[in-house]
């Protein structure tokens, strides 16, 4: 499997989403076809909640174009679920409506999540077990001074069916992106405390730097280089 998910974080308005999407289908369009075609690549598009409507119309019209062009699948992500289920929490998301939106992966306890919003490794296990009751695939952000703790506390039951998402703090929108020695011996732990969970690599990737990473970790959790549809689909082309 190789996963590479744009974090679009508290940015783009309902405006931009349809600009942002213009661009990103006129830069593939201009592509060879993948020759290749393996079929084991996904893109995964996280907005902000609000926008997860508008998201998934445009992905619809997208989809057809990205595996052309890359040979991957093109689907919708949250940037965050709740750790409760529905019912009466005020400003929650629920992970039983995500699905029929077609959501389906979840960016889980990112760390200006647990920076900002004071989440528990206690919450961020929740909240991966909301994910997997409603078939959505977690995808659990963990710097190398937590990883191990994180990984406990959701269960090594359960840590199998994860994505883990190794996101050093010192990366993570500073343009200061880990080094690929620092990557493998990270992704390697990480494995060896979850038989083998997929583990993607975060923080400052380009189009520049996201190949390397890929000969370590199993796809990119993009945040800056995904802000721009043009700047996003050269990335995508630059990995595959
Ligand atoms: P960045 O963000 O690519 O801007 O460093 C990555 C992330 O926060 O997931």
């Amino acid at each position: 499997m190789q996963l590479i998910i744009a974090n679009w974080k508290a940015n783009k308005s309902t405006t931009s989403v349809a600009s942002w999407f213009a661009d990103f289908r006129k830069t593939l369009a201009d592509l060879k076809p993948d020759a290749t075609q393996p079929s084991d690549r996904r893109v995964v598009i996280a907005p902000a909640a609000f926008l997860l409507s508008a998201v998934k119309i445009e992905i619809e019209a997208t989809a057809s174009l990205v595996k052309e062009k890359l040979g991957a699948e093109l689907s919708l992500g949250v940037q965050d679920i709740s750790h409760l289920g529905a019912g009466s929490y005020t400003g929650a998301i629920a992970a039983i409506h995500l699905p029929q939106l077609g959501v389906t992966h979840a960016i889980l306890g990112h760390s200006e999540r647990r920076r900002y919003f004071h989440e528990t490794h206690q919450e961020v296990a929740g909240k991966v077990i909301q994910a997997l009751d409603n078939d959505i695939i977690p995808v659990v952000c963990v710097d190398q001074a937590y990883s191990a703790d994180q990984i406990r506390v959701i269960g090594s039951k359960w840590a199998k069916k994860i994505v883990f998402a190794y996101e050093p703090l010192s990366a993570i929108g500073t343009g200061q992106n880990a080094s690929v020695g620092d990557v493998r011996i990270e992704v390697e732990l990480i494995q060896s405390l979850t038989s083998q969970a997929p583990v993607i690599y975060g923080g400052s990737i380009t189009d520049q730097t996201i190949n390397e990473y890929l000969l370590v970790a199993a796809g990119g959790l993009v945040g800056s280089a995904s802000l721009e549809g043009t700047s996003f689909a050269q990335l995508l082309a630059a990995a595959w």
